[in-house]
């Protein structure tokens, strides 16, 4: 009766919770002037095996179709983006500012924050070198998360630059087929023992151990805090070079968000792959980009961790859930007249429920206070008038039943003023 490891199901007060963080997401994407798109769930494995690295390449839930092709449900969108805007690169004016909200699939050992299924909000920007996007994106990254009522306090964002590492395997002549693991090996120094990191980086553990010590210092980073620093949010970002980030494709900035306690997994991770499109298209184009990606899980603890988020959601989604009208049958026979006027009701768009089935008038009103229903209207002996009941005051009155969907109208009109 259980789902599968690491998948979900979504009751309605989870859909809720999702809904929320969807909502959000889409309404600060909007507002920096991003615009929503989507790829398909399932992919040619190999536009991962190609693209993403290692370590995702080992997550894959993958299988062979009944075509006989090798397909893998997505583990991430970077891959199909690129892919896409290759394809229809012509058919729009850059830069591109893109989102889109899905789902995600990774064959990882379950944890907390990490299951495997998850949604991701993508937003990333095609077309664009300069430094001037990278402080736009990070920005975006922060005020999703100002969004949902988290400040400074709560959450940081580690910036960092990829140069720094690769610069480094340039310098020491390592054989750039070898780069991806080498990254991915400082990119877990942080979680791993330092015995074990500096068996895996051998005669390079030195420099880097080196480079780890002096924090790193680069123009381009302090550029990015500057110009944070112009738009009121350089308090939530950290110059930090142990960010490398997992995926193999990044070529500059990278940047990962944290929950400032340190308690949680990561919450948002991205940053610039300037070649992918190139690699995915032959060399036929090619164009800088960058993006970030933010999981729901994780932001979804940090939510039920920090009261004053919390206590926004939930305020929010019991507002958002309530009905308007809930309509009390007190004599059966009166159900036929209600039904017309419930249908009169909600083809005026308000939120309209009633009993199924005969019940007894106390349970119905119940129903309506748990509900959330502003308005009960009782059908009733009072027929051809209707008992209009206030919830919220308890004040009664009768009204006609001719012109109901109007006084009920005037009734959220005058609330909505007042
Ligand atoms: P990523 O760091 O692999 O980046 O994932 C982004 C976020 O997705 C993570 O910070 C985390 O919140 C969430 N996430 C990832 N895996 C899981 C999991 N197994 N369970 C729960 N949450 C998870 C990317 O995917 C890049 N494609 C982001 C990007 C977009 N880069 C450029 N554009």
């Amino acid at each position: 009766m259980q789902p599968l490891p690491g998948f979900r199901d979504f009751l309605p007060d989870d859909c809720a919770a999702r809904n929320y963080i969807f909502a959000r997401w889409r309404d600060v994407a909007r507002r920096y002037g991003f615009v929503e798109w989507d790829g398909p769930l399932l992919e040619p494995t190999d536009l991962y095996r190609k693209k993403s690295g290692a370590e995702i390449v080992d997550q894959l839930f993958n299988f062979i179709d009944k075509g006989e092709r090798e397909v893998a449900l997505r583990p991430e969108l970077t891959p199909t983006l690129a892919r896409v805007i290759a394809a229809h690169e012509r058919e729009f004016k850059k830069p591109l500012k893109w989102f889109s909200i899905g789902q995600f699939f990774r064959y990882e050992k379950q944890q907390r924050g990490r299951l495997r299924e998850h949604f991701q909000l993508n937003c990333d920007i095609v077309g664009e070198a300069a430094l001037a996007t990278d402080i736009e994106l990070i920005a975006l990254g922060i005020d999703i998360l100002r969004a949902f009522g988290f400040t400074e306090k709560d959450f940081v964002v580690r910036i960092s630059d990829r140069e720094f590492w690769t610069e480094l395997l340039r310098s020491k002549n390592v054989s750039t087929d070898r780069w991806d693991e080498l990254l991915q090996v400082i990119d877990k120094s942080e979680r791993e023992p330092r015995a074990k990191t500096i068996e895996k980086l051998g005669n390079l553990a030195d420099p880097v151990f080196a480079i780890l010590g002096e924090g790193g210092k680069s123009e381009k980073l302090e550029q990015i805090v500057d110009g944070l620093h112009t738009r009121g949010l350089s308090d939530y970002v950290d110059v930090d070079v142990r960010i490398v980030r997992g995926l193999a494709y990044y070529t500059g900035v990278v940047f990962e968000v944290f929950d400032r306690a340190g308690k949680l997994r990561a919450i948002a991770g991205g940053g610039r792959y300037d070649n992918l499109i190139e690699q995915l298209s032959d060399g036929a184009i090619s164009m800088p980009a960058l993006g970030f990606a933010m999981g729901d899980v994780v932001l979804g603890e940090l939510i039920n961790e920090t009261p004053r988020a919390r206590d926004a959601m939930k305020e929010t989604i019991a507002a958002e859930h309530k009905i308007d009208v809930y309509i009390v049958i007190a004599k059966e026979q009166r159900r036929a007249d209600a039904l017309a006027q419930i249908q009169q009701l909600r083809d005026r768009g308000y939120r309209v429920n009633y009993p199924l089935t005969a019940e007894k008038v106390g349970k119905q009103f119940q129903t309506a206070e748990d509900l959330g229903a502003s308005l009960a209207l009782l059908y009733g002996d009072e027929w051809p008038q209707v008992k209009v009941k206030n919830l919220a005051t308890r004040k009664e009155s009768l009204i006609a039943h001719q012109g109901l969907p109007d006084s009920v109208a005037k009734f959220f009109n005058v609330t909505a003023s007042a």
